[in-house]
């Protein structure tokens, strides 16, 4: 059985700059899902030994994810087109699809809300990856304030799958056999998970980062990086939130980080809490039995 994505399962490890390294991407696809590489963070040079890095470790297919402009790095895309991996997915954005599919790379774009899925369904992308409010890390919101995107999962996938014909890819919240079934009985394709997979061990997540989202509620805020992102609200984030106002993305993060007593971002969903530390085969094996009927 393939999915739509090339891979096994149509799961994607949704990519996270600064923390999943490539190793995990290469775990999860040679399990059966969509391992992705975020490259956001990285120069073309990187991506391309990030690349090389997972094709050593397994044959399957893996995507690359970006930052769409204006944070997208000069040099990217045809890096991307150099490395052919069979499927390139970006937030914050639209990057034109049009180079890419031409490759026979497979495109996804990251919507917010249902308005945002139409303008990527009519960009041409093959997919729309649905966040939901639930989801941990940046918000891809391009078109509204964030304050208006903030879509509870339940709610964006039937929007957004009523809004364009497209395969829609819910992103959000997903952690176990049950979430994933929820996510396919309101209309979507395929899933995609992030905060589960920061509780693999092939993550190479911190201690620490497991525990502040284990101990803390988690909020939406600019205060960190300039952008709006989910993530633990740690003392140190509280701080942050009522300080003055933030700078543009990314010198906020800059900034913060230039803090003497500055502390770690630990980005992360509403749903840790309920996240299991398990390997990648069994978390992938318990997220493919929602697809088994
Ligand atoms: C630590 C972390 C880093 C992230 N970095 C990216 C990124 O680089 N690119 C991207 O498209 N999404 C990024 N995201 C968002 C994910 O693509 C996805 O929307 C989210 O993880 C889904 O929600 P969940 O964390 O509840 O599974 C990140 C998420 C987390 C938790």
């Amino acid at each position: 059985m393939t999915s739509f994505l090339g891979s096994r399962w149509p799961i994607v490890q949704a990519p996270m700059a600064y923390v999943a390294p490539p190793s995990l991407a290469a775990a999860v696809s040679e399990a059966g899902g969509l391992g992705s590489i975020a490259a956001a963070a990285l120069s073309p040079d990187e991506l391309l030994e990030a690349v090389r890095e997972v094709r050593a470790a397994t044959s399957a297919p893996f995507a690359v994810n970006v930052f769409a402009p204006p944070y997208l790095a000069d040099g990217m895309v045809e890096a991307v087109l150099a490395a052919r991996p069979a499927v390139f997915s970006f937030t914050f954005g639209i990057v034109d699809p049009a180079p890419l599919r031409a490759a026979g790379i497979l495109v996804l774009g990251t919507a917010t809300t249902a308005e945002e899925a139409r303008a990527l369904e009519e960009a041409g992308v093959d997919a729309v990856v649905a966040q939901g409010a639930e989801a941990g890390g940046h918000r891809g919101t391009f078109l509204r304030p964030v304050e208006e995107s903030l879509v509870p999962l339940a709610e964006l996938v039937p929007s957004c799958a009523a809004a364009v014909s497209v395969p829609v890819v819910a992103a959000g919240g997903l952690v176990d056999a049950a979430d994933v079934r929820a996510a396919l009985e309101l209309g979507a394709a395929g899933v995609s998970a992030g905060t589960a997979f920061l509780f693999t061990p092939e993550s190479g997540t911190p201690r620490e980062w497991l525990a502040a989202l284990r101990t803390y509620e988690t909020v939406v805020t600019d205060a960190y990086t300039g952008r709006h992102a989910r993530a633990a609200r740690t003392p140190f984030l509280r701080s942050l939130m009522d300080g003055p106002p933030p700078l543009p993305f990314p010198e906020q993060r800059h900034a913060v980080a230039a803090m003497p007593d500055a502390e770690r971002f630990f980005l992360g969903g509403t749903s840790a809490p309920r996240a299991h530390e398990r390997t990648v085969a069994e978390l992938v094996a318990e997220f493919a039995s929602a697809f088994e009927g």
